[in-house]
């Protein structure tokens, strides 16, 4: 049987008309909030803790648990912010949602918000993502109309304001630190945890930073309850994911399974009709441009997080990212760097010259003007990087290089030149 979708959070994604208030309840929208705003917040964050929900945003740290830290705080007052920053190079799963199913994103957020005690949020939106931010602008008019923002939320006890924030376009403003800095007004860098954000957040008060897709499950946990929301998935990782699939790939889209209910080449072949060229591929990056590349015998592995651990590379956001055959790896991590080369916040020394470094080699070995020590070089900077950057751009940008190197150390070769081109590239050297 080939793989098929289970429509969860997509439900609504073909909706004409995403701000249509009444067509959201109609179809469901606001049952999760109300039940929710009958209960005690510590009583919702203890069903989000059932549900075992994790993050979609990267690290898949669990959802309830990270309430229930920020909910145990005393200080007030207390932050929610919604990370629609999505800047991982081949994801694009929360701009879907952003875009087409605005109301069960703020559903969501108000959710959260109550369970934790927070009377202000934030949406930080990529910057790019025009259309979206101009959406939620007229959202949050609606909202405000509607008891859905402001005093008293559907005649509750709960206030809840929300500023609509256009991010500055940064890679690194997805970051949850880096994001509270350019919120704050600072210079956007992240900082070695702890504190974490849960203790010493926005303002340096109690925050949770919640991603975009983990905020649109509270609504269909919350309304139909964890235990049935469990039933899909495996009972590790429970529920459903968006997978972006991009790269050479004949249907390009954002597809939604269980997890662990196909497997990377059922995803691929199945749902994204396999390579744009019809021949086999040559390597997959399963979790955003970040991730190890997987090569071509790891495609039966369930698209579980565990599983893509086990195998060398991470789920991260779910953008899985397919290369033909016709692919020279060098190419890839050339394109990659070329990315990541230009989004270092520049505040521990590892990324900020690593990533330039590994970008000079590797233009040098794309220009032919390499040598066998640059590749080695390309090794040990990554892994020095990887193992003193302080947060989790440096900790990830190099595992795709890295991987390169090992799976494909033939397309790294570097024929024996004459002494000149060695020269200039001694020279090219600071
Ligand atoms: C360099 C970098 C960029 C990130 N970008 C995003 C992003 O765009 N969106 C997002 O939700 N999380 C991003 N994260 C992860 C956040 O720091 C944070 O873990 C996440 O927003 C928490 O939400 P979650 O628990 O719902 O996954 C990024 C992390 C790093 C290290």
């Amino acid at each position: 049987m080939p793989a098929r979708e289970t429509i969860v959070l997509k439900q609504r994604v073909k909706q004409a008309a995403p701000l249509d208030l009444a067509a959201y309840k109609a179809s469901g929208g606001l049952a999760g909030l109300r039940k929710a705003l009958a209960m005690n917040p510590a009583d919702v964050v203890e069903e989000l803790k059932r549900s075992g929900l994790t993050g979609r945003g990267g690290a898949a740290f669990l959802t309830g648990t990270k309430l229930e830290f920020v909910g145990r705080q005393t200080s007030r007052p207390k932050y929610l912010i919604c990370n629609a920053d999505e800047g991982e190079p081949g994801t694009g799963k929360d701009r879907l949602l952003l875009e087409k199913d605005p109301w069960a994103v703020l559903e969501g957020m108000l959710i959260a918000a109550y369970a934790v005690g927070a009377e202000q949020g934030y949406i930080y939106f990529q910057g790019e993502y025009r259309t979206a931010f101009a959406l939620w602008e007229q959202l949050a008019d609606v909202a405000e109309r509607n008891h859905l923002l402001g005093e008293r939320i559907l005649d509750s006890p709960f206030s809840f304001g929300l500023q609509i924030v256009r991010g500055r376009g940064l890679y690194i403003c997805g970051e949850e630190l880096a994001l509270i800095a350019s919120l704050e007004m600072q210079r956007p860098t992240s900082r070695p945890k702890p504190p974490y954000p849960a203790q010493n957040g926005l303002f340096g008060q109690p925050t949770s930073i919640n991603n975009v897709e983990t905020l649109a499950n509270l609504p269909v946990i919350m309304a139909g309850g964890a235990q049935a929301w469990r039933q899909l998935g495996t009972p590790e990782e429970p529920g459903t994911r968006l997978f972006t699939l991009s790269g050479d790939i004949r249907r390009p889209g954002i597809y939604e399974l269980a997890m662990g209910s196909a497997t990377l080449r059922e995803l691929i072949d199945d749902l994204g009709g396999g390579t744009s060229d019809k021949r086999p591929l040559k390597a997959v990056q399963p979790g955003g441009g970040s991730s190890a590349l997987l090569g071509a015998k790891m495609l039966d592995l369930p698209l579980t997080a565990r599983a893509i651990r086990e195998a060398g590379s991470s789920m991260g956001t779910g953008a899985v990212i397919v290369y033909a055959a016709s692919r020279n790896a060098r190419e890839i991590v050339g394109g990659l760097l070329g990315f990541y080369g230009e989004e270092s916040c520049g505040r521990c020394m590892p990324c900020r010259l690593g990533v330039l470094r590994m970008r000079e080699i590797v233009r040098n070995l794309n220009a032919g003007q390499g040598t066998k020590d640059d590749v080695k070089r390309l090794e040990e900077i990554g892994r020095s990087c990887l193992a003193a950057s302080t947060c989790g751009m440096g900790q990830s940008f190099p595992l795709p290089i890295l991987s390169a190197l090992r799976l494909f150390p033939g397309d790294f070769a570097v024929e024996a030149r004459g002494k000149k081109a060695r020269t200039r590239m001694a020279g090219a050297r600071p």
